[in-house]
């Protein structure tokens, strides 16, 4: 728990520099494909212990044929969520990822990306 405390004020800490540095000087922005604002990891934590869980572990670490997630860079899972989201089909069981996905915002992908890379210990 204190951990997750931690963890969770250091990247509220660490997006809303990014957040208010990419206004201080908005032409020098990075072109990332992840939306500047600050990572709600509670929220986070709720969709996936709701949503996520049941198919990709406890830790995030896979099982059977559900990939491991926890290992994932936040960009490349957020543009994965994005893509299933749009339909997009990667492999044998993409649809069941893409009804997952279809209830999504951006929001939650931004922090669900963040929080699955960050949350557990691997
Ligand atoms: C019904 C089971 C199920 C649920 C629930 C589920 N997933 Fe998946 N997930 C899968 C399967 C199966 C795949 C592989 C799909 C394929 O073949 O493209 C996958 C793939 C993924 C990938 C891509 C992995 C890679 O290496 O590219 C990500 C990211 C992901 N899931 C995240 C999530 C998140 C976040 C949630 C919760 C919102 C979630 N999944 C809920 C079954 C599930």
């Amino acid at each position: 728990m204190i951990r997750n405390f931690v963890l969770s004020a250091s990247l509220v800490l660490c997006s809303s520099a990014v957040w208010a540095g990419s206004y201080a000087d908005a032409s020098d922005a990075p072109d990332t494909a992840m939306p500047a604002h600050e990572v709600d990891i509670e929220a986070a934590k709720k969709i996936f212990q709701k949503s996520c869980r049941g198919c990709h572990g406890n830790k995030a670490q896979g099982a059977a044929s559900y990939p491991k997630i926890n290992d994932l860079e936040p960009e490349y899972m957020a543009d994965k969520l994005e893509r299933y989201r749009a339909g997009e089909k990667f492999g044998p069981n993409s649809i069941l990822m893409i009804q997952q996905a279809k209830k999504l915002s951006d929001e939650d992908i931004a922090n669900l990306s963040v929080y699955v890379a960050t949350a557990f210990d691997k």
